[in-house]
């Protein structure tokens, strides 16, 4: 069946016969002999017209289809007289595949909470605003390789199943082929434990000192129980790692992606981001726009909580040297204080992973995370210690034993050289691409603290 997509039907030149559309009725009238139908085909957030004549074959053949019904529409394109589209599709002939009754669909044409749609996430790409964002996702995916194709940096698949604990702040999933009578036999599949990845960097970084540059795009999992707006317990983080690289590369890196993908989400998704403009979060485009005309804010740590300090705000978690900065906090530096993202550097090295190499003042790492209006932390990266002794001390001070990391500090001893990179969360940059609130809603299935439904 050679069939068009809706969008390129939309966009046509000029008319055009014997045209074949598929797709999904998303509503119905009749009206003075005739069915007016609009159907979708997640090709573009709009629908294309239908028009059926009742005295035709094609509308026996339609019969009683509604609203969700799956059907295939032969006809032509004809410039349509209302208001608000190009093109109408005068029907020849229908094939109707699959009804949906309507007293049992629950996508019925009204405005359905959130909620309600996460409950019915197997139905939710048919809505406007999950087709919209589930289309921006994908073009957002197709951005970051363009962006690091361009830069010449090889894309690495790093494993899931993990023996080793990046961020070693334990918050790893297990796996496990044992049944759970067989617990503790010492016998699992690997003869050793076995956890879903929290972060590809440790095998990025041994890539990058033969690759020069990498990243990783791919799921991550964290048994964090942050029951938050912004955590998930599976979510894909982008991982660039840079050989001879500094703090410093990698904070322009990370700044000019952001503003590579919002850029291309602009001019690629313009409808699907308007829509979130015009019913999720006012103002979103010309905020977007304002992101990517300026740089973003820079601070040291210290800087930051000078400001914070100085505020004169009463927060929730005071404001003292050497705490991690709070969600409270990042949202007063970004919104309240630069009006923009803020790249905030050398942070205490109390707070932050093992792996993050030290400054001269030994209190400090050459840590940055970039923080965002709303979201907070975007990105989290850091130059790694690319010394030896002083990578193994680090390991001793944490109590964690070196063995454990034999092929990592391998990475030291053999050719060892400056490197850096971060990992950016995809679904918190699909948040800042569409004002959606909650991370639950730009995950097709999201996994959160007590919820696996689907
Ligand atoms: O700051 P994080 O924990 O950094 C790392 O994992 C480094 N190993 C990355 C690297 O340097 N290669 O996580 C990086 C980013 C955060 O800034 C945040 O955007 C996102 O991953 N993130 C989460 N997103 C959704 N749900 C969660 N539970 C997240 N935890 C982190
Ligand atoms: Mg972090």
């Amino acid at each position: 069946m050679q069939r068009t997509l809706i969008v390129d039907a939309l966009n046509a030149e000029k008319t055009q016969d014997n045209i074949v559309l598929c797709g999904w009725v998303r509503t119905r009238r009749d009206l003075g002999g005739f069915s007016f139908v609009e159907i979708n085909d997640g090709s573009s957030l709009a629908n294309m017209q239908c028009v059926i004549a009742h005295n035709s074959e094609a509308y026996t053949a339609f019969g009683t289809a509604n609203t969700g019904a799956a059907l295939c529409v032969t006809g032509a394109l004809a410039p349509s007289p209302g208001k608000g589209q190009k093109w109408e599709m005068q029907v020849q002939s229908i094939a109707v595949f699959g009804l949906a009754d309507p007293e049992t669909f629950p996508l019925q044409k009204k405005r359905h909470s959130d909620e309600f749609l996460r409950g019915i996430a197997h139905l939710r790409a048919r809505t406007n605003k999950y087709g919209a964002a589930f289309r921006i996702r994908s073009e957002a995916a197709h951005a970051v390789h363009v962006f690091f194709h361009q830069r010449r940096f090889a894309l690495v698949h790093t494993p899931v199943l993990t023996g080793s604990d990046c961020e070693g702040a334990g918050e790893m999933f297990r796996a496990t082929a044992l049944s759970p009578d067989e617990e503790s036999a010492g016998k699992d599949f690997f003869n050793r434990r076995c956890h879903l990845t929290v972060s590809g960097q440790l095998e990025a970084e041994s890539l990058a000192m033969g690759l020069g540059r990498v990243y990783s795009f791919g799921p991550t999992f964290r048994a964090e129980k942050s029951n938050t707006p912004r955590h998930a317990a599976e979510f894909w983080m982008i991982e660039p790692e840079i050989a001879f690289a500094d703090i410093e590369d990698i904070m322009e890196l990370g700044e000019s992606l952001v503003h590579h993908v919002i850029d291309h989400a602009l001019t690629r998704c313009e409808a699907d981001v308007r829509l979130f403009d015009n019913f999720v979060d006012k103002g979103l485009m010309d905020r977007l726009r304002g992101m990517i005309a300026k740089s973003f804010a820079r601070a040291s740590y210290a800087e930051a909580v000078a400001i914070l300090e100085s505020s004169g705000r009463d927060f929730i978690f005071p404001v003292v040297c050497g705490m991690d900065l709070q969600m409270e906090h990042e949202r007063y530096l970004t919104e309240e204080h630069f009006h923009r993202p803020v790249i905030v550097y050398d942070y205490p090295k109390k707070i932050k992973a093992f792996y993050m190499r030290a400054n001269d003042d030994n209190e400090t790492v050459a840590a940055m995370d970039i923080l965002a209006p709303r979201i907070g932390e975007l990105v989290g990266g850091s130059q790694r210690e690319e010394r030896l002794d002083k990578l193994a001390a680090r390991l001793r001070e944490l109590s964690r034993n070196p063995d454990d990391y034999w092929w990592y500090l391998d990475l030291r001893r053999f050719g060892s050289a400056p490197h850096a990179g971060f990992g950016l969360g995809f679904e918190r940059l699909l948040m800042l691409l569409t004002g959606i609130a909650n991370i639950r809603d730009v995950i097709a299935f999201p996994r959160t603290p007590g919820s696996l439904k689907f």
